[in-house]
């Protein structure tokens, strides 16, 4: 079906989206994807609006609204006094329907980040919608139990659209997780991490003009100050017991390396596709743009009123400068120095996120949910490396940056391109390689965050070049490779391979940087899996 016939197809299979009094013969004869009754049909609009961030003048942002049309009332539950969309619940193997009214005055389109959906459903940038128009979702939910986010992806406006607001969380449950009892309800917490430059009229700055918005778009724009669901200096009140806390990067360019003030070490039971197999100590949790990882948390160790402070530590080594070049303050090597040219946020900033404060005391009996973490939290059942069709050869795709744009093999995004070395086949498993020892000029080499749209993947390996040290030194206790990701964080000088499935469907699907600065600026690609 051509491009425009779809989204003809797409606003007739709409306006009968009254599907309940259709009898069903007559809707398979509209569609066959439609042909099953959605047992979730929720409607998402993309509104301009006001919050009340801080005092004084209201902060005008780009906001999701939602509501559900059929289903439970409880698979969407609006963002507490925040600019974020609605957390949308949905249980793997349901139908959901999803109807996208576009009420900007720019197009757009949500991508569910994460999703294993058909390319039609993806949110590709193809796919945007003008002001006033729908774009209508049908989609089974295939995906492990989890934390996903949803977000606009249209060509050239998903970073502002992002950074105005425009994002939701997007859980995932089904029978093997809630089998575990993990803490549920209140006790399991999402925390959508962003950061933000505001201004003195309490508006959210994006990129300006001149030079300092130069670096800003080489770099990915940083802010200084950190939200936390929307809200700055973010406290939540926790009960003196275990929680499940979901932790989100949201931000457009900031890696975070997350940790306790009090050093107690943080225990991860799952990243971007669901759980680990068994739970994790780390020292501190490193999570890149677009990615996701669960920490169990337990405050029955603390006593009430104690505040326990989740801070983003001092970081180097995520830009590394070649030949001297020109300084954009970015930390080089020590994570100390902030000077340059241009002083402002850099990545590894020190930097406040949020405090939990312990709120009650509760007995430790009684409850619905697991008190002892299980020590067995699923089986990943990996795809074998022997099953790859290029196990020897890996498919590369450097990270390069020419003529002061970033780009992937030296290319950059165009709607429909799609390269002879872009073309996989549906159901191969194949090894990719991320090479970022090659990018160069004058940025010298940075950390991307590399994502690719429909899959989860293993990361396999990381081989890293000794000129550059430090960056992976700095993060690496906190990558949690072990587990399933969509988004891998590949350090200066770092060679990352992974191994990739490619099933179910068919058709053109993105890759990128999930720097958006990055992506908007050309690090982005298609792949065609046919
Ligand atoms: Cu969060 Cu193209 O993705
Ligand atoms: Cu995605
Ligand atoms: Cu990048």
């Amino acid at each position: 079906m051509s491009e425009m016939k779809r989204r003809d197809f797409m606003k007739a299979s709409g306006a009968l989206a009254l599907a309940s009094i259709i009898p069903g013969s007559l809707r398979a004869a509209i569609s066959s994807e439609s042909n099953i009754l959605p047992e979730l049909e929720i409607e998402l609009r993309a509104v301009k609006g006001r919050i009340a961030l801080l005092k004084g003048r209201q902060t005008e942002v780009l906001r999701y609204q939602g509501r559900v049309i059929t289903g439970d009332t409880k698979s969407l539950i609006a963002m507490p006094n925040s600019y974020l969309g609605p957390t949308l619940r949905f249980r793997r193997g349901q139908r959901v329907r999803i109807h996208f009214i576009n009420e900007l005055d720019v197009p757009s389109i949500i991508h569910w980040h994460g999703l294993h959906v058909p390319a039609d459903m993806d949110g590709h940038p193809r796919y945007a919608v003008q002001p006033g128009e729908r774009y209508h979702y049908d989609f089974e939910v295939r995906n492990r139990a989890g934390t996903y986010w949803y977000h606009p992806h249209p060509a050239g406006l998903t970073a502002a659209q992002i950074y105005q607001g425009l994002a939701g969380v997007l859980l995932i449950e089904d029978e093997d997780e809630q089998a575990l009892l993990l803490p549920r309800g209140e006790y399991d917490l999402p925390l959508v991490i962003q950061d933000r430059r505001i201004d003195s009229n309490n508006q959210f700055q994006y990129i300006g003009s001149g030079m300092a918005s130069m670096m800003d778009r080489m770099r990915g724009f940083l802010g200084d100050r950190v939200l936390v669901n929307g809200h700055l200096n973010y406290i939540t009140k926790v009960a003196a017991r275990p929680y499940r806390l979901r932790l989100i990067n949201a931000s457009n360019a900031r890696i975070y390396k997350l940790a306790l003030k009090n050093g107690q070490p943080l225990t991860v039971i799952g990243t971007d596709g669901g759980l680990l197999a068994k739970p994790a100590s780390v020292p501190y949790v490193t999570l890149a743009p677009a990615q996701r990882t669960e920490v169990w948390l337990d405050f029955s160790h603390y006593l009430v009123g104690e505040n326990i402070e989740l801070y983003s530590e001092p970081f180097g080594g995520e830009m590394e400068m070649m030949g001297g070049g020109m300084k954009c303050g970015g930390k080089m090597g020590s994570g100390k120095s902030n000077g340059g040219m241009m002083a402002g946020p850099s990545n590894g900033d020190a930097l406040p996120v949020m405090r939990f404060q312990v709120a009650e005391k509760q007995a430790m009996t009684s409850s619905s949910t697991a008190i002892n973490l299980p020590e067995t939290l699923s089986r990943i059942r990996k795809p074998e490396i022997t099953n790859a069709v290029n196990a020897n050869s890996p498919r590369r795709f450097a990270l390069t940056m020419q003529r002061m744009r970033w780009g992937i093999n030296g290319r950059e995004f165009s709607m429909m391109a799609v390269a002879n070395d872009e073309k996989v086949r549906q159901d191969t498993t194949e090894v990719w390689e991320f090479d970022n020892t090659v990018s160069g000029g004058m940025m010298g080499a940075m950390a991307h965050p590399m994502h690719i749209h429909d899959v989860q993947f293993q990361v396999l390996s990381r081989h890293h070049d000794d000129k550059y040290a430090n960056g992976n030194k700095e993060l690496a206790a906190g990558f949690l490779d072990q587990g399933w990701r969509d988004t891998v964080l590949v350090m200066p000088g770092e060679r990352v391979r992974i191994l990739v499935k490619f099933e179910d469907y068919t058709g053109l699907y993105l890759y990128h940087c999930h720097n958006l600065e990055h992506a908007a600026m050309g690090m982005m690609r298609n792949y065609r899996i046919s």
